[in-house]
């Protein structure tokens, strides 16, 4: 990332030539470097965000700097723009096989030189902003990973020994847990990533929301169930059909309960309400809610607060999924603090026009 004012190399060894360049470079907010020969260029280059090498620059020349700037791994994305005489055909296809990024020629146009500066240094802090993102981006799946991982081994390590038949089946379950931690991380990834890239096309099935709540929770009971919750069910008999994707939209009310069950202390509440052109259908926990500051952040990938890290049950991607999934079907989540504690999660789908309400169904 390019830190404060960006910083031009010039690189060659007549110094009028220098000082016409560094004159041109002027007034743009470029912090300049120089350099009078080719070791000094490439002594400099690290710490540069773009360079200037002349080809004819001696000790090595500017094709060689570009050549050893290509091969050291912090300057190998480097911008390089040679400066070449204006007939040297030979020079620029050189340059190319060199690694240059672009060309100058002399005598230099003031103009030209500016432009490609610009329009280098902006792509270099893209390439940097990407990189730091990728960066992060493994980290945290590299960490997120690891903390199972480590239980598996720690338990499937204590295994290999003779063990009472209670602690055999303590053990594997403690191997088992993790092991599914795991996967559904993975599966989380590969989902999220396929949402953002558009391999994930929504289907346009006929969905009764009613029958799909109603599978939802009743999937969901086992789990509230140890953890000593209620479940309620509130929706009422003659909700709407929707157009959408059964298996996404399973998706996400399996997440939004996982959650409430995660954090509620003894009720967790799914409610649905046809109003004018919409279904509302809300998820509502008593548990410690969340800081109203970080209402809006709870959608983005990684986010956990202080609570969702202390369970230490996921890795802050299932609302980012959520979000996604209902963008996709033209609807919105929101995240709403409800005045008796807890949280609410609130799922707003568009009712498509001309399709029947289900009669009878719950
Ligand atoms: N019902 C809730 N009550 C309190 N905090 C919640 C609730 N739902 C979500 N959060 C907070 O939002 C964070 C993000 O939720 P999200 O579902 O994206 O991730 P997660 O549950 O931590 O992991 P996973 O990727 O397995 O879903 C949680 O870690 C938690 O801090
Ligand atoms: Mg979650």
């Amino acid at each position: 990332m390019i830190h404060g004012p960006a910083r031009v190399l010039v690189a060659d060894d007549s110094e009028d030539n220098r000082t016409l360049l560094i004159a041109m470079l002027a007034g743009n907010g470029y912090q300049i470097l120089e350099a009078g020969d080719g070791e000094e260029a490439l002594r400099l280059a690290a710490s540069a965000d773009i360079v200037l090498p002349d080809v004819k620059m001696p000790k090595p020349d500017g094709r060689a700097v570009c050549r050893r700037l290509r091969l050291q791994p912090q300057t190998r994305f480097l911008p390089i723009v040679l400066v070449t005489a204006l007939d040297a055909k030979q020079d620029r296809i050189d340059g190319i096989e060199a690694g240059a990024d672009d060309f100058l020629t002399k005598p230099v146009d003031r103009t030209q030189l500016i432009a490609r500066v610009r329009a280098l240094l902006q792509l270099k802090t893209q390439r940097d902003d990407s990189e730091r993102l990728r960066s992060e981006f493994t980290s945290m799946i590299v960490h997120d990973l690891r903390s199972p991982l480590t239980s598996i081994i720690g338990f499937a390590d204590l295994m290999a020994v003779d063990l009472a038949p209670g602690q055999r089946r303590e053990f594997s379950g403690h191997v088992i847990a993790s092991a599914r931690q795991m996967l559904q991380m993975i599966n989380e990834l590969l989902d999220l990533n396929r949402l953002e890239s558009g391999l994930s096309p929504v289907k346009q099935q006929t969905i009764s929301l009613g029958l799909l709540l109603d599978d939802a929770v009743a999937q969901a009971g086992p789990l509230a169930a140890g953890r000593g919750l209620q479940l309620r069910l509130d929706v009422p008999r003659d909700l709407p059909l929707l157009l959408g994707d059964d298996r996404q939209l399973r998706q996400v009310l399996t997440n939004l309960l996982d959650n409430a069950i995660k954090f509620a202390k003894q009720t967790v509440r799914v409610s649905a309400r046809h109003v004018d052109q919409h279904v509302a259908v809300t998820v509502t926990d008593d548990g410690p809610g969340v800081a109203a500051s970080e209402l809006s952040e709870l959608f983005e990938r990684w986010h956990q607060t202080e609570s969702g890290r202390t369970l230490g049950k996921g890795s802050g991607l299932g609302l980012a999924i959520v979000k996604r999934l209902v963008d996709a079907h033209g609807g919105t989540v929101s995240a709403v603090l409800p005045p008796a504690g807890g949280l609410a999660m609130c799922v707003c789908l568009p009712v498509p026009n001309g399709l029947p309400v289900p009669n009878g169904l719950p």
